[in-house]
């Protein structure tokens, strides 16, 4: 273990932008007028020649820069824990916006020493933004830090979520949302976890939710939102984990929370 984490977090992180740059003048300012698009865990799950090009790219920066570290890429996949860090890559989070050219997908990165998320980056071309955030240092959107407002009533609260692409578990989901929409402001699905969790950090939602997620969606964008004052945890109340996120100001996340539990997200 290195004498100064937050050192390391720092140079983790300057790591990590310079790849998440690099894949975004690949994917966004270089995106093919045509790439191949195949399906995944079902018919709906793509992925495409340019999220596999964008993960090799992000692999071979981080791997030139920190050889001994461990990159477990959503479509590469990898070891976690077998270094003391390890890296979660996304190379395209929110493919389907990106096959459609829909505004909002981004290029997540994150870096763990020992299991615990100590840096990250969220890299959103269409919108033009990067976010960052170290533990203990902040988060901060195109430099400038991100901090909580106040946390509006459960009822006022404008509330992200995503859903899997199993058509079953999808089914679940959307009875939990019929049951949410009365009682909160409104509910956004953009279509990237790590923008979700980005944009609670940013307040451009009160919330966000989702159960079914991997390491490689939420990483980075949950040190965001954490840096930013939020509570991040698990549906089920324990702290987040794959499978199970919920983000929000710390005064709302407990009425959200219960609210969640009595209607079976946490067993979606
Ligand atoms: C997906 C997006 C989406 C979320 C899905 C994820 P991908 O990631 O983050 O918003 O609802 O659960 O799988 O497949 O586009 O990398």
């Amino acid at each position: 273990m290195t004498a100064d984490p937050s050192a390391l977090a720092d140079q983790l992180l300057h790591i990590a932008v310079a790849a998440a740059r690099a894949a975004v003048v690949l994917i966004h300012d270089e995106r093919p007028a045509t790439f191949e698009v195949s399906a995944k865990s079902t018919a709906t799950d793509h992925v495409t020649e340019m999220d596999r090009a964008s993960e090799e790219l992000i692999r071979s920066i981080i791997s030139t820069a920190r050889p001994d570290d461990e990159v477990v890429g959503e479509e590469g996949g990898g070891d976690p824990g077998r270094a003391e860090v390890t890296w979660w890559v996304d190379p395209i989070d929110g493919t389907t916006n990106y096959v459609y050219d829909h505004p909002g997908y981004a290029v997540s990165i994150a870096a763990a020493i020992d299991g615990i998320t100590v840096a990250g980056v969220v890299a959103d071309p269409t919108h033009g933004r990067t976010y960052t955030a170290t533990r203990g240092g902040g988060a901060a959107c195109d430099g400038r830090p991100l901090r909580l407002a106040a946390a509006p009533p459960l009822e006022q609260a404008l509330v992200a979520t995503g859903f899997g692409y199993d058509a079953a578990r999808r089914a679940e989901q959307g009875a939990v949302v019929a049951g949410l929409l009365p009682r909160v402001r409104d509910i956004r699905r953009m279509g990237a976890a790590a923008l979700d969790l980005c944009s609670v950090g940013a307040g451009r939602v009160d919330a966000y939710y989702e159960a079914g997620l991997s390491m490689w969606d939420l990483a980075a964008g949950a040190l965001v939102a954490d840096e930013a004052g939020a509570r991040v945890g698990a549906l089920d109340g324990g702290p987040v984990r794959p499978g199970s996120v919920l983000a929000a100001h710390p005064d709302l996340f407990g009425p959200l929370r219960d609210l969640l539990q009595d209607l079976g997200a946490d067993r979606t």
